[in-house]
């Protein structure tokens, strides 16, 4: 189906004026040049549905490059970063960015490997795309502008609410579809279509042949999601979450869990650290270990995993009610932020929920006054001493024993009085 849906109005409509301003004249400069440039994916399917995507990608059937530097010198503030190898460029300026790739035909030497890249029209590029509903453009050339172009059903398919592979070696091409799949349908609430599940299912065990990091890649974008527990609910029923790792789980539990950390991060969402380190809460350290390593995840998120595992090992010890503020801190002190508060929503027991969140809130923040060099000029030697003596302080005022200055000298010198070494005899 082509050309008869206008988007120019939904363009201007859902798009911030500066984007406007700037894809139309982008299409008139291609002109200008003997180009076509065509907006694609993404931002079509989200304006045919009548929602803002304010990630452009644009298709320019002859020259990405040229076209980039063209259009950055029409404007200071704009960035213009290219990549020859690969013929695609971004602009970047004030909060906007926007890809730009030459159209190109793909083709895969086999499956998991990075696609052999021709030159090519937009009806090529818009063909190796993944799904129907990301395989449509709007035509940008000035006597064109906004014509839709929808050569694979993409239309007809938002309307039916399905999400329909292009052709039967699109998982084949590139198994990350399968996830993005998922996410797309969960997130649009359509359905995968009948024969495109069939192959999803028949090439599944092709994610094993994808990169940790491109598999980290797709399971940041699914937790990104306003619902991740969705497409990882949707990804455990189709058995694809154990391609992430074994041991996931996307169950009620999980569902649960992620419900109360929007409502505790609310009016953000939640981190992806955050939502990752309740999918791994129930894993052994060896299973942390294991993802860890096989998503290659980065140092913080590494530590907030193992973290929220270390903590889980002492959450019992947290339940009593009667156990003491010092206590407290001392269980939880030195653990990331995010890992505690991992714990605070996995965690179902009240007492120890208190606790997390007092110790979140309060205790630690409490130091004592008196520091260091206080210590030695009134007499302690430097040293383990002087540690032991602080936390010795820290102590005390997380128990509200020494609420003052004055409470902690007497701590202090009660404390030197005790601790006095006795003279030697020689
Ligand atoms: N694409 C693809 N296969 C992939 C990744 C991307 O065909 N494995 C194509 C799709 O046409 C997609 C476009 O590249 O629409 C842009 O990719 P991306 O920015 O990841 O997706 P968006 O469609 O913009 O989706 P989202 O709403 O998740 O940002």
């Amino acid at each position: 189906m082509m050309g008869n849906i206008d988007l120019a109005s939904k363009i201007a409509e859902k798009l911030p004026s500066e984007l406007t301003h700037f894809i139309h004249l982008a299409g008139e400069v291609a002109e200008q040049q003997g180009q076509h440039l065509y907006l694609v994916g993404g931002v079509v399917r989200d304006l045919m549905l009548g929602q803002a995507n304010l990630d452009l990608d644009l298709v320019v059937e002859g020259n990405a490059i040229d076209l980039a530097r063209q259009l950055g010198k029409l404007n200071d503030q704009c960035q213009v970063t290219t990549h020859p190898q690969f013929q695609t460029a971004n602009l970047q300026w004030s909060r906007w960015r926007v890809d730009l790739t030459t159209a190109r035909a793909e083709s895969y030497a086999h499956p998991g490997a990075l696609p052999t890249v021709q030159p090519g029209s937009i009806k090529d590029d818009l063909c190796r795309r993944d799904f129907t509903i990301n395989a449509m453009a709007a035509d940008l050339s000035p006597d064109r502008y906004g014509a839709l172009l929808d050569y694979y059903g993409g239309v007809k398919d938002l309307q039916a609410k399905v999400i329909r592979v292009l052709h039967e070696k699109s998982f084949t091409d590139d198994a990350t579809r399968i996830l993005r799949g998922i996410r797309y349908e969960q997130r649009l609430s359509f359905r995968i279509e009948p024969d495109t599940l069939e192959l999803l299912k028949r090439d599944t065990s092709l994610l094993d042949t994808i990169s940790g990091d491109r598999i980290r890649h797709e399971l940041e974008l699914i937790l990104d999601e306003a619902c991740p527990e969705k497409a990882l609910g949707r990804a455990a029923e189709l058995g694809v979450l154990p391609k992430i790792h074994l041991s996931l789980k996307g169950n009620d539990w999980l569902k649960q869990k992620f419900e109360q950390a929007r409502r505790l991060t609310a009016p953000n969402l939640p981190s992806v650290g955050l939502y990752l380190a309740l999918c791994a809460y129930h894993l052994t350290g060896e299973e942390v270990e294991q993802l860890i390593s096989h998503l290659r995840l980065p140092k913080t998120l590494a530590v907030t995993l193992r973290d929220s595992v270390a903590v889980r090992g002492k959450i019992k010890t947290l339940a009593d009610a009667k156990i003491k503020p010092s206590l407290i801190y001392r269980r939880l002190d030195g653990y990331s932020l995010l890992a505690l508060m991992t714990n605070l929503i996995a965690s179902d027991d009240n007492t120890t929920r208190q606790h997390i969140q007092q110790f979140l809130s309060k205790l630690r923040h409490v130091k004592p006054v008196l520091t260091g060099n206080d210590l030695q000029a009134m007499g302690i030697a430097s040293g383990p001493a002087i540690k032991e003596v602080l936390w010795l302080l820290q102590a005390a005022r997380l128990d509200r024993q020494a609420t003052t200055k004055r409470d902690e000298e007497q701590l202090v010198k009660d404390w030197l009085t005790s601790n006095q070494t006795p003279p030697s005899h020689s």
